[in-house]
């Protein structure tokens, strides 16, 4: 029988057991017990910020630090147009309205001076998506935020340990949000996290987490808040994937270098770029193929499908779904048509990747586009 390979599988092994049968068996089950806490503590240690919130999910992070920071309607808030709904969607639920724009054709973040010329009196956010793993260009960006009184999110759900000039991503903003759905870099089942060093922005966040419950007064609230914890089982999963972080980023950067040893110097295949200066997480191989077509790429998916090897086209643009604004935004639309993700996850072997390039370069091959 021929191995198939998934884009994405987490590494779940006998530490995640012990220390989710650990929560289990204490009763702490729900949202208060020690694991939320030591995941909070670790991570904000591993970014090197000052707090960390544990959350339900990324999205609902991405809705916390945007109300948390006074997001409301009538606010303009920037993110690229190439990026996961989530982005989007979580600044629609506060009534802002979204404004995508492009992005740079090497790291798939934020353009620079798309993000300039989409400013306006109303802009209240930026939201830089550190896109598959690439970090977005944060010190142009602060500098610029600061000149002109601009909150930053760092949806950094894609990218846990990326560097950028030396610092790790959701440092710079005024909040990081982080993902810990099962194909991310670590998982705890669902579960996500906002990263700050803004005491208040922390504590307002803290107290809308828990429906704003007055810490004085049990059942009494005086803002609408919001179920947005997680729980003591999924940090549990989390710590333990924690203690093995540094183990999954190394892991990540020589798969990385496999695949750039066997497709790398083909023409008219481009993987994932790393900006000199930056640090990438590599989230996903990033394959784009020049000149193909999204009907050449469903073909292509299909083939290697067949062969035993599960891909994702990249995003498409937010700007392209009916409920959003369209935008001209020429890279975002070129590269989403023809950017497909390759599998990347700790369990994959050299010989893995070897067998999962020879399929790819048949299938290219077959479809006579390279
Ligand atoms: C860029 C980006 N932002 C936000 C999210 C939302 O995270 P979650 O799925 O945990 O809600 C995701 C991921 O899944 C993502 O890829």
């Amino acid at each position: 029988m021929t191995k198939f390979f998934p884009v994405s599988q987490p590494s779940i092994g006998e530490k995640e057991l012990a220390y989710v049968s650990d929560a289990v068996k204490s009763g702490w089950v729900s949202s208060i017990g020690r694991y939320i806490e030591l995941f909070e503590t670790m991570f904000a240690k591993f970014c090197g910020t000052e707090y960390a919130l544990a959350v339900s999910n990324g999205t609902t992070g991405l809705h916390l630090a945007l109300v948390s920071a006074g997001i409301s309607r009538g606010d303009e808030v920037i993110i690229p147009d190439l990026t996961f709904i989530a982005t989007a969607n979580a600044v629609t639920y506060t009534g802002a309205t979204v404004v995508p724009v492009d992005i740079d054709a090497n790291t798939l973040c934020l353009d620079m001076s798309s993000v300039e010329r989409a400013i306006t009196a109303r802009t209240r956010a930026i939201i830089p998506v550190h896109l598959y793993g690439h970090p977005a260009q944060m010190d142009r960006l602060m500098a610029m935020a600061k000149e002109r009184g601009i909150v930053i999110l760092e949806d950094a759900a894609e990218a846990h340990g990326a560097e950028f000039k030396g610092r790790r991503v959701g440092s710079f903003g005024d909040f990081g949000i982080f993902s810990f759905y099962g194909n991310k870099v670590i998982t705890s089942g669902e579960g996500g996290m906002l990263t700050t060093s803004n005491r208040e922005l922390y504590l307002q966040a803290k107290l809308l987490r828990d429906h704003a419950m007055s810490a004085e007064k049990r059942y009494w609230h005086t803002q609408v808040g919001f179920n947005y914890r997680i729980t003591n089982l999924q940090a549990a999963l989390a710590v333990a994937q924690m203690e093995r972080i540094d183990e999954f980023l190394a892991k990540r950067r020589q798969i990385m270098d496999w695949y750039r040893n066997r497709l790398g110097h083909l023409p008219g295949l481009r993987l994932n770029y790393e900006e000199p200066g930056t640090r990438n997480v590599y989230w996903m191989i990033c394959l784009e193929v020049t000149g193909m077509t999204e009907t050449d790429r469903a073909a292509f998916m299909g083939r290697l499908r067949e062969a035993g090897v599960d891909t994702r086209p990249y995003f498409y643009p937010v700007s392209d779904m009916p409920m959003y604004a369209r935008a001209v935004t020429p890279v975002a639309h070129d590269v989403s048509v023809r950017g497909i993700n390759l599998p990347c996850y700790t369990d994959l072997s050299e010989s893995d990747v070897d067998q999962i390039c020879r399929l790819t370069q048949v299938a290219l091959a077959e479809m006579a586009v390279v």
